[in-house]
């Protein structure tokens, strides 16, 4: 286990779930108070920009009163400590795998705490609410600014990058992630089809692609993943 030099480290909303911050597709999770189609698509922004802006603006201010749990700090502590390399590529739009110490992430779906102008593309952080009287700073219009967020039928950020590390890894692990949304939930068959780097999943219950992981470690993330990264450090 400590031989590992280059891990990547997919996560999701399951990693975040001991902080108190919602998963999706679990009971009582973000998609079954709200519908995708009404706050999650270019098309819901465009029919009804208050209803989106509110729906992320109470997501952005509960950032103020989560921690990172021992997961998070676990991974900023693999990242430091690791004689190697050691990427996030998270689902998630919070910033606890910034506060648990971690620097070297990749948000693929974006990030809570920004905003971005549709006329000039500048991209903002903007920790407080956003509504559509909000100015952009830079081109100065109104009504531009929207969540710097990956929405149904939009691509993700970055997905060259991390294609490129996925088949360049020695180690994938995937945390809290149903394994239900691509491109992520294709990650790990990336890995293996790139080479023979190993592949591990660590999830409160089998995701829908554990078959396709050559290890799979079921629990909670905050108590399973300080014990794995002590293995990888050891
Ligand atoms: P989901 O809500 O689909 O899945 C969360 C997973 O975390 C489930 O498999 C849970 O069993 C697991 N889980 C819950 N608590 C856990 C814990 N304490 N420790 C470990 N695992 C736990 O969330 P995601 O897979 O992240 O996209 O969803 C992927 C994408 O779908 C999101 O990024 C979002 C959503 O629609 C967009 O909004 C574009």
């Amino acid at each position: 286990m400590a031989s590992y030099k280059n891990i990547v480290v997919l996560t999701g909303a399951g990693v975040s779930a001991e902080s108190g911050v919602a998963t999706f597709r679990d009971n009582g999770g973000l998609w079954e108070q709200h519908r995708i189609e009404d706050v999650a698509t270019p098309e819901a922004f465009r029919r009804d920009p208050d209803m989106v802006q509110n729906f992320y603006n109470t997501r952005r201010a509960q950032l103020k009163n989560v921690e990172p749990n021992a997961a998070h700090t676990a991974l900023g502590t693999l990242e430091t400590k690791l004689d190697g390399q050691v990427t996030i590529v998270t689902q998630n739009v919070d910033n606890l795998h910034e506060r648990g110490g971690s620097t070297n992430i990749i948000h693929m779906h974006g990030e809570l705490g920004k905003v971005r102008c549709v006329c000039c593309r500048r991209v903002f952080l903007w920790p407080d609410d956003c509504d559509q009287a909000s100015q952009c700073p830079n081109c100065f219009n109104q009504s531009a600014l929207r969540p710097h967020i990956v929405w149904f039928g939009e691509m993700p950020f970055e997905m060259d990058r991390i294609e490129s590390l996925l088949c360049a890894c020695d180690l994938f692990i995937s945390i809290g992630t149903s394994g239900s949304v691509y491109p992520a939930a294709g990650f790990v068959s990336l890995v293996r089809a790139a080479g023979t780097a190993h592949t591990i999943e660590v999830n409160l219950e089998p995701s829908d692609g554990a078959s396709y992981f050559a290890e799979t470690r079921h629990g909670e993330a905050g108590t399973l993943m300080p014990l794995l990264v002590e293995e990888l450090l050891a």
